[in-house]
């Protein structure tokens, strides 16, 4: 297939281009910046893609945003975090709709901040949005595919967990302070915490991109959620570190300002509902191997 992503330059979109390279696909990366070969422009402000360099397109995977957890939300970040979400994923849409020959199918990115807080409740993929910015976020960059949809291309909406890998995301940032004996659980540890390896990640993506019957909200979580409390132990047992030094919530505030309850201390207890339904094979289901695998390897 000849496939575009957009933020093929990020943690998720270089490790997905190299694989659908290795699996012998044609990778075009859409850029706001000019990368050169196999690659073209496209400008999430307008929504305006060079056409010539992109060419006829079976598949499109739609990763690009701006990093919601790169600092403290500013006004300006939020503003950037919104806008590269709903609108810029409906002016892309907008472009592919009205493409010569649009693509069969597009993966589009979202996030399991849409359920908002959820406490303990069992989330699946017909469970209700929820509240606050990054739902609000969310809701606006699923309904932004619409335009998709309306011109008769298949569109998956990957709500994404926390996504696991030594080398970027999440995992990375907490390592440092991980393997200092510095670690700890966050708040009350109460929090549930959906995530899923890079690497099945990329293999959902892929999954998705050639099952005809998935369409709309997918969650790409693994099928084992865990709290906060029982991912600090894993990641303590998996470095042979201690991890009694907790964060609590106030300090979290005033060190991230509203990105700490929205990230750090809201939880989503979500399920791979459809994705286990079509018959994907997570390779990464439990959380404490996972981690010794991960962290295994250099
Ligand atoms: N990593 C996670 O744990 C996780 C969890 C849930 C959901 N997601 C979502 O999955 C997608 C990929 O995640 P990731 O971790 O690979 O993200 P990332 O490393 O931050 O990469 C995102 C890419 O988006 C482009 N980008 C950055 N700022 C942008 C802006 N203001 N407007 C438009 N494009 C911008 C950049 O690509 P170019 O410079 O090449 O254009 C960047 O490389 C994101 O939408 C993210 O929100 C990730």
């Amino acid at each position: 297939m000849r496939i575009a992503i957009t933020g093929a330059s990020g943690f998720v979109g270089k490790a997905l281009a190299a694989r659908l390279e290795l699996a012998h696909h044609t990778v075009i990366r859409l850029a706001r910046r000019d990368a050169g070969p196999g690659s073209a422009r496209w400008d999430p402000a307008t929504g305006e893609i060079d056409r010539a360099a992109l060419g006829a397109i079976d598949a499109i995977v739609h990763l690009a945003g701006e990093n919601v957890a790169g600092g403290r939300w500013s006004t300006r970040r939020r503003q950037a975090i919104a806008d590269s979400r709903g609108p810029a994923t409906e002016r892309l849409c907008k472009t592919l709709a009205s493409l010569p020959t649009p693509p069969r199918v597009l993966v589009s990115a979202s996030a399991i901040g849409i359920y908002g807080d959820r406490a303990d409740e069992l989330l699946d993929e017909q469970s209700p949005p929820g509240r606050g910015f990054l739902a609000d976020v969310g809701r606006a960059w699923e309904a932004g595919t619409a335009p998709a949809t309306a011109a008769g291309i298949r569109v998956v909406n990957l709500r994404i967990g926390m996504v696991l890998d030594r080398h970027g995301g999440a995992l990375a940032k907490m390592l440092p302070a991980f393997q200092f004996g510095l670690g700890g659980r966050l708040g009350s540890g109460r929090q549930w915490m959906s995530w899923i390896s890079r690497q099945d990640l990329l293999a959902a993506i892929e999954f998705a991109l050639n099952t005809p019957s998935l369409r709309g909200p997918v969650l790409a979580v693994s099928p084992h959620p865990v709290t906060n409390r029982e991912f600090t132990a894993e990641l303590g047992r998996a470095l042979r570190r201690p991890t009694v030094l907790p964060a609590p919530a106030f300090a979290l505030r005033l060190l991230f300002g509203e990105m700490a309850d929205a990230l750090l201390l809201a939880g989503q207890r979500a399920m791979p509902k459809q994705l286990t339904a079509a018959g994907f094979v997570f390779s990464h289901p439990e959380l404490g191997s996972t981690l010794r695998e991960l962290l295994s390897r250099q």
